[in-house]
């Protein structure tokens, strides 16, 4: 029997009962792709990815939905949240990562418009859907990133240090933490946790990180020599996907910087006079935005390591 548009069920998907949870992935057309999808299917999940763009042939991963959503349209975002048509009814968290993520990619009243209309919609249908796990994607450059020229008053940084955005996408970023606090006051039974990543790495990216040892001003990030890798950025969505009630905001980086010389040297040469105190038995080239909270509350730890991933690289035969 042809299924039918009822009050129960979307038109086409089966009245059954759901065996796995749902989780929404809104913009998982850029680095964190492929990564989030797979982490969130290994661990159980349903994934319906949201976004503009529909992914080309040999971008989908099997099992996944793909649906077009404009995430300005906050009509859109109401009803995508609830169910789309013949593909699903319901959702049970939400992993939000759309924006335009580059300082300066686009004209930036449209950056900050695109990026804080989009969280303030996920915010508002996730309430509206009665969905109580979120994730929104935050950045490391609200700390003050790039540095140059104002140092930061001390290292590492942690979530509690200033937050001193300095262009239109990391205001966009703070406004998106501080709205996710009021909802998360609003409703006591939201869990959402805020997560600043730091440089997003895709693994064929690491073949550019020789080129920077040997002069730490090499590095162009001006964000304190960080990374993480897209993998450990999928871990710590999964793991942030967690019952936490309340707004929590977490740091994500890889473990080490990008630099073969130690973190306290890094710091004497670029940052002189800017107190540091390095986490006892992290390692001499520990990350300079700390993991720890990450690593306490969440239980995450980065897996992946950029000078093993350049020997692998290299032993392909793809960087000399
Ligand atoms: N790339 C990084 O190094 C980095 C670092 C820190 C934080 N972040 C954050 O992580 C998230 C993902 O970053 P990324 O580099 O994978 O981004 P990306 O540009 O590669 O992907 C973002 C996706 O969002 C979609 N999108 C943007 N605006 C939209 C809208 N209005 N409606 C529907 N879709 C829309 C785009 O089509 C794109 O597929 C972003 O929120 C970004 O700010 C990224």
């Amino acid at each position: 029997m042809a299924a039918s548009f009822t009050a129960l069920h979307a038109l086409g998907e089966p009245p059954l009962p759901r065996s796995k949870p749902r989780v929404a992935i809104t913009g998982s057309l850029g680095k964190l792709r492929q990564p989030t999808t797979l982490e969130l299917l290994q661990h159980g999940w349903e994934v319906v990815v949201l976004d503009r763009r529909l992914p080309q042939e040999g971008e989908r991963v099997e099992g996944v939905k793909y649906v077009q959503l404009e995430m300005s349209d906050f009509g859109q975002v109401a009803e995508t949240f609830r169910e789309v048509d013949s593909q699903y009814k319901g959702l049970d968290a939400v992993v939000h990562l759309a924006a335009l993520p580059v300082i300066g990619q686009a004209a930036s009243s449209h950056q900050f418009k695109n990026n804080t209309l989009s969280t303030y919609h996920v915010l508002e249908a996730t309430r509206q859907a009665g969905i109580k796990k979120l994730v929104l994607a935050s950045s490391e450059t609200l700390l003050g990133l790039p540095l140059d020229p104002h140092p930061p008053e001390s290292l590492p940084f942690t979530e509690e240090s200033e937050r001193r955005p300095e262009s239109a996408y990391s205001l966009g970023k703070l406004v998106g933490e501080v709205m996710a606090e009021q909802y998360a006051r609003w409703d006591p039974l939201l869990s959402v946790c805020s997560l600043r990543f730091s440089l997003i790495c895709a693994p064929e990216e690491y073949a550019e990180f020789p080129s920077w040892q040997g002069d730490p001003r090499a590095f162009p990030e001006g964000n304190c020599w960080s990374h993480v890798d897209a993998r450990d950025g999928a871990q710590a969505i999964r793991l942030a996907l967690s019952s936490l009630k309340g707004h929590h905001i977490f740091l994500i980086t890889s473990s080490t910087t990008c630099m073969c010389t130690p973190s306290s040297e890094l710091v004497r040469t670029l940052y002189p006079g800017v107190p540091y105190e390095p986490v006892a038995g992290r390692g001499e080239n520990q990350t300079l935005l700390s993991i720890e909270k990450a690593r306490r509350v969440l239980g995450y730890e980065p897996r992946w390591n950029w000078e093993e991933e350049v020997e692998r690289l290299r032993k392909e035969g793809i960087i000399p």
